[in-house]
C-alpha cells in the first residue's frame, strides 16, 4: 500500500513539502521535537487509516471546513491518504452502492475504522426527523459504533446538540454521546471546528495508536485546553482597561479588546488564537469580530451574541429582557397618567 510520502511524490509535492507538514503536525500534536523522526517514519510505513463519516443533523459545514484543512496536510494529499469509506456529501455512489459500501467497510475493517458523526442525533419520535437508507439516526449511530475503534463527534452539534439544539429544539436534538453512553467519544466542538484540528487528530491516532489526553467535556486537551482569551494578541488591551465601544470607532481601528462588543472569549475553550483559521491566516477576532463561543455547550441559548460577558453572565436572556421591557412601560404609562391627573389637579 502506498505511504504518505508516495501521495506527496505522485501528487508533485517535494520532500520538503512532506516533512513541513510532518514537523506542523507533531508541533500541533504537542508531540516532543524528537518524536519528528518517528513520525516520518510512521507515516512512511502505517497504512491509510479507514474512516466512516456519517452526517446526521447538520449543515455539512464541519465537511467543508475539513476538506479545507490547508496547513497540516494539503487537502489533495489528505483525500488521498485517508481512506474515506463512506461521507454522504463527498462520496459519488448514492443510494443502494453508498450502504453496500458502507456496509463492506463496516464489515472489512471491523474494530479498526475510525467513525465520525456530524450533526445532532434525535430520538424524538423514534428518529423520524432524520433518516437515511429508511433507519433512523440512532439506529445507523449504533451499528456503526459497535465496532469503531474510536468515534469521534465533529462539531458542536454532534458534541453538545448545537444549533439543532437550541430552544425550542423541536426534535429533541440530543449529543452523540448520550446516545453511546459507556462508550468512548472524542468531542471536536465548533461551527464549525478548524479543519486542521481535525486532520491533526486523526493523524495523531494514526501515529500513537490511541485517543489524545481529553477533558472533563470529552475534548483533547492540546487543542482545548485552553481559552480564546488566554492567548488572544488583544489581551494587553483587555489587561489595560482598553475597549472597543463600536464596530467602528477609533478603539476598534486601534484593535483594542473587543469584550465590550459581546467576546466570549473568556469562557470559550478551543485553538482559534493559536492555530488560527485559513491555513493559520486569521481567526474572528483578529478580522474585528468579536468569539462568540461557537465550540462551547449551548451557545445560542446563552442571550444575544453581542450582549457583553458581564450581561449574559448575569442571567441575560430574552426573556428577562422583555419582561422587564413590559413592566418598564406599564410603570411608565402609569406614572405619566398619575402626573397628568395631578396636573389637572385631581
Ligand atoms: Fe479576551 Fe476577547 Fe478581548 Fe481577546 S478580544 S482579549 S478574547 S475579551
Ligand atoms: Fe468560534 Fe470563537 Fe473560534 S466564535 S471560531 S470559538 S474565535
Amino acid at each position: 500500500m502506498e505511504s504518505l510520502y508516495d501521495v506527496f511524490r505522485r501528487r508533485g509535492y517535494n520532500r520538503r513539502d512532506f516533512l513541513k507538514s510532518v514537523l506542523l503536525l507533531t508541533a500541533s500534536l504537542g508531540l516532543p521535537p524528537t518524536a519528528f523522526a518517528r513520525t516520518v517514519r510512521v507515516l512512511e510505513l502505517k497504512p491509510k487509516p479507514v474512516v466512516i463519516w456519517l452526517e446526521f443533523q447538520d449543515c455539512a459545514g464541519c465537511s467543508e471546513s475539513f476538506i479545507r484543512s490547508t496547513s497540516i496536510l494539503p487537502s489533495d494529499v489528505l483525500l488521498d491518504y485517508i481512506s474515506l469509506e463512506y461521507h454522504e456529501t463527498l462520496m459519488s455512489p448514492s443510494g443502494f452502492y453508498a450502504e453496500e459500501a458502507k456496509k463492506e467497510a463496516m464489515e472489512r475493517y471491523k474494530g479498526e475504522y475510525i467513525l465520525i458523526i456530524e450533526g445532532s442525533v434525535t430520538p424524538k419520535d423514534k428518529g423520524i426527523y432524520c433518516t437515511v437508507s429508511g433507519k433512523s439516526n440512532v439506529e445507523l449511530l449504533k451499528e456503526a459504533a459497535k465496532d469503531a475503534k474510536l468515534v469521534i463527534a465533529v462539531g458542536s452539534c454532534a458534541s453538545w446538540g448545537g444549533i439543532p439544539h437550541a430552544e425550542p429544539n423541536p426534535t429533541g436534538a440530543i449529543p452523540v454521546s448520550q446516545v453511546l453512553e459507556g462508550k468512548q467519544v472524542v468531542n471536536i466542538p465548533g461551527c464549525p471546528p478548524i479543519g486542521d484540528v481535525i486532520v491533526a487528530l486523526i493523524m495523531g491516532l494514526v501515529i500513537t495508536g490511541k485517543a489524545p489526553e481529553l477533558d472533563s467535556f470529552g475534548r483533547p486537551k492540546t487543542f482545548y485546553g485552553q481559552t480564546i482569551h488566554d492567548r488572544c494578541y488583544r489581551r494587553p488591551f483587555y489587561n489595560a482597561g482598553k475597549f472597543a465601544s463600536s464596530f467602528d470607532d477609533e478603539s476598534a481601528k486601534r484593535g483594542y479588546c473587543l469584550y465590550k462588543l459581546g467576546c466570549k472569549g473568556p469562557i470559550t475553550r478551543n485553538a482559534c488564537a493559536t492555530v488560527r483559521w485559513n491555513g493559520g491566516l486569521s481567526f474572528p477576532i483578529q478580522s474585528g469580530h468579536p468569539c462568540f463561543g461557537c465550540s462551547e455547550p449551548d451557545f445560542w441559548d446563552r442571550g444575544f451574541i453581542y450582549s457583553p460577558l458581564s450581561v449574559v453572565e448575569g442571567e441575560f436572556s430574552w426573556k428577562t429582557a422583555l419582561a422587564g421591557l413590559a413592566v418598564g412601560t406599564a410603570i411608565g404609562t402609569a406614572s405619566a397618567l398619575i402626573n397628568r391627573k395631578l396636573q389637572e389637579g385631581k
